[in-house]
């Protein structure tokens, strides 16, 4: 074991397990370990690195920002929040931006906004309509709401009493959906693609049929863009496959592209149900986590990344679903939506996931035996048929 994992294990919580490897530097798909071994990182610390490990365009943003100004708190503006916040506002065709440090802050945020919106219906009584459905095998977080809204006994067992109110309903089911919300419903929230589950889209009939049905009984649909978003599907978000528009959505993960950073966009509407004191943090929009998203969404445009992952991912899943024809006692599918895919083994496969690693490449695994391929988003052809000759040559030994 290095001294960094000796370290690690006598001096930090317990909660992650044993890493297996210290990883000392990264350049664009790239990483090594401390003992100088290169990896292909198609785990993209799971779906955090949209533009791989030290992009220039990000490292310039990041560092000048850091000798500039490094932080000043929301007491006062910075030159770069309201940069990126105009940028998704423009896409979004108007609305308000919340910034955070996390994706499960951005999703709190959102609970918050449905107490708000209910009270709101409600005539301004609070505690009348307040509940949110949400998906089964959803996965929105570990903080206090976000976990009750993670309907999975292995987030939630130890910590319960859980915040009230939530209810779960099946993905892809209208039924299940018109059938879970009540007359003291205030949203839904769900992932547009499923990440830490396994990789499973909501259709985009589903989508189009849950945005009908909040329409019709005033109930807001919010999204959980947090691993879906920022271009890793092939569209800036995952909704957009489905041709509808939320209420409000969370961002975190690939919005900073390895700095920390959490948003919440919300149409106008909801925005104006806040006032100043109603909901706040120290770190939100802070000018450095700021530069980082605003070289992000400056570079998805410039490279036009967002058209290279729809453009370059078929034939990438074509591929490893020809690995599925290949390997039909090993593996069963390939999952999930453009750089969000992966494949589904029979068997639980952490014991693969160690062999892809020990083989140069970096996998991520999600619940139902999947192991996740996460590439940044500007990965090159070449790395994408890489990861494939890495899986085969693992598969077949
Ligand atoms: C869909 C989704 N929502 C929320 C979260 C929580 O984000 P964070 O780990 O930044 O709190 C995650 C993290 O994996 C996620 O994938």
């Amino acid at each position: 074991m290095s001294q960094s994992i000796e370290l690690w294990k006598k001096n930090l919580l317990g909660n992650y397990g044993v890493p297996p490897v210290a990883f000392s530097r990264g350049s664009g798909s790239r990483v090594w370990d401390e003992t100088g071994t290169e990896y292909l990182d198609f785990a993209s610390g799971i779906a955090v690195l949209s533009l791989g490990h030290a992009h220039p365009h990000w490292l310039k943003r990041v560092c000048e920002q850091a000798g500039k100004l490094s932080h000043c708190s929301n007491l006062f503006a910075n030159e770069n929040a309201p940069l990126v916040a105009e940028r998704i506002n423009r896409h979004m065709g108007g609305g308000k931006m919340f910034f955070c440090n996390s994706g499960a802050e951005a999703n709190e945020c959102q609970l918050k906004i449905s107490r708000l919106w209910g009270r709101s219906r409600a005539g301004g009584e609070e505690g009348k309509i307040f509940k949110v459905v949400v998906c089964e095998n959803a996965f929105h977080g570990r903080l206090f709401g976000t976990m009750a809204a993670t309907p999975q006994e292995k987030i939630q067992n130890g910590f319960r009493p859980l915040l009230p109110g939530i209810s779960v309903a099946k993905l892809n089911d209208i039924e299940s959906f018109r059938a879970a919300i009540d007359e003291q419903t205030s949203a839904v929230l769900l992932e547009p693609v499923q990440g830490e589950s396994g990789l499973t889209p909501a259709t985009p009939e589903f989508l189009k049929a849950l945005r009908a049905l909040c329409d019709e009984r005033k109930v807001l649909l919010m999204c959980d863009e947090i691993q879906c978003g920022i271009g890793r599907t092939g569209k800036l978000f995952g909704f957009e496959h489905a041709g509808i528009v939320p209420d409000c959505f969370s961002m975190a993960k690939g919005l900073g592209g390895g700095f920390p950073i959490g948003a919440v966009w919300m149409r106008d509407e909801l925005a104006d149900l806040f006032h100043a004191g109603s909901h706040g943090t120290t770190f939100g929009g802070n000018p450095m986590a700021c530069a980082a998203a605003l070289a992000v969404l400056e570079t998805l445009d410039a490279e036009n990344l967002i058209r290279h992952v729809e453009e370059t991912a078929p034939a990438w899943r074509e591929q490893l679903a020809k690995l599925v024809e290949e390997f039909p006692t090993v593996l069963e599918e390939v999952r999930g939506i453009g750089f969000m895919s992966g494949l589904k083994f029979r068997e639980a496969p952490s014991a693969w996931i160690a062999k892809f690693r020990e083989a140069g490449l970096l996998t991520v695994g999600a619940g139902n035996n999947v192991i996740r391929l996460l590439p940044p988003l500007n990965a090159s052809v070449d790395e994408l048929n890489e990861s494939v000759a890495i899986l085969r040559k693992v598969l077949s030994a």
